[in-house]
């Protein structure tokens, strides 16, 4: 029988992907349409998993998922719990490697569910100290702006050594995501950028200062009462994205169907290379107009929401 159950929602970089790895603020929200849930019960003598992705002994777990099962027997030794007897079935709506922060919700997950069946309480600062193992495993060296993310249920504003911010909403947001279905790399997505940063050091460094210049002009826009003066920022954030070398053409293209079909501004979201373009729409009407344009673009699937208003982050 089920004794621990965690979850966690996905995550959507509003603008600031990149350049907050260089220590510009970014501003990510919840999207809570794509879940992962983990449930722990009783195992038969061992650790073992069940999931879309892997069946089966957490011993024998492929090398690309060998972040989870480091992340699992981490949090065992905290716990001070043997690590046997326990199966998790981990479920996730969240399409691997779109930028949406499947493997930091399934990491949270995971870890809350396990505290949950030992009964134990768990810290933010101790999610966070576990899911980054798993995340590291991952991404390599990643903002940690994923897990903050996913682990809250309000916008915030991330900035590496900072403590979280929520993001003050004076309206709702409309929203549109759209996958291109194409999974991207974010470790070569950082690494790409990382190259440029060392080759084209002035160039590199200025878009990426003025991504942080438009994510602050964001975060003082979300507290007014005009959101569609935002879709200007994405638009120019999307072009130095362009310059970082993280677009596409076919994630180009994506935007500018968003755009033709109203959108008040559109940009890809998270590592990029691959996964999801976000678009800012004037109203739910637009959103779902949009929406069917990107789909009858090529898009695999779309999303449209309202992200309501939030007061507190934690
Ligand atoms: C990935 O969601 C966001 C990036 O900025 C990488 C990171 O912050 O770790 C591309």
């Amino acid at each position: 029988q089920i004794k621990g159950e965690g979850t966690a929602h996905s995550k959507l970089i509003l603008i600031g992907e990149h350049s907050v790895v260089y220590g510009e603020p970014a501003i990510a929200l919840p999207f809570p349409l794509l879940m992962v849930k983990s449930t722990v019960q009783e195992g038969a003598g061992e650790i073992t998993i069940s999931s879309d992705f892997y069946n089966g002994p957490l011993g024998t777990i492929p090398d690309r998922l060998e972040g989870i099962a480091v992340c699992i027997r981490e949090s065992l030794k905290f716990l001070a719990k043997p690590a046997k007897d326990i199966h998790f079935t981990i479920k996730s709506m969240i399409p691997i490697g779109r930028g949406l922060g499947s493997s930091a919700a399934i990491a949270t997950s995971v870890v809350r569910s396990l505290f949950s069946y030992f009964e134990k309480t768990l810290s933010h600062q101790m999610l966070m100290y576990l899911v980054d193992i798993a995340e590291k495993y991952a991404h390599g060296n990643p903002s940690g702006i994923d897990m903050e993310c996913v682990s809250r249920d309000v916008p915030i504003w991330f900035k590496k050594g900072e403590a979280i911010q929520p993001i003050e909403m004076g309206v709702p947001l409309n929203l549109v995501v759209a996958d291109s279905g194409r999974i991207g790399d974010t470790r070569a997505a950082v690494t790409a950028v990382r190259e440029k940063y060392e080759k084209h050091y002035q160039k590199a460094k200025q878009s990426i200062k003025y991504i942080g210049d438009m994510t602050r002009k964001a975060k003082s826009i979300l507290a007014g009462e005009r959101p569609e003066k935002l879709g200007g920022l994405l638009n120019k954030a999307q072009e130095e994205l362009m310059k970082l070398g993280v677009s596409d053409g076919n994630l180009n293209e994506l935007v500018t169907c968003a755009r033709n079909a109203g959108a008040l501004g559109a940009k890809l979201t998270g590592g990029g290379r691959g996964g999801c373009i976000v678009a800012l729409a004037k109203n739910m009407e637009d959103a779902e107009r949009i929406s069917d344009s990107l789909k009858a673009a090529g898009a695999k699937d779309t999303w449209f929401f309202t992200l309501g208003m939030s007061q507190s982050a934690s």
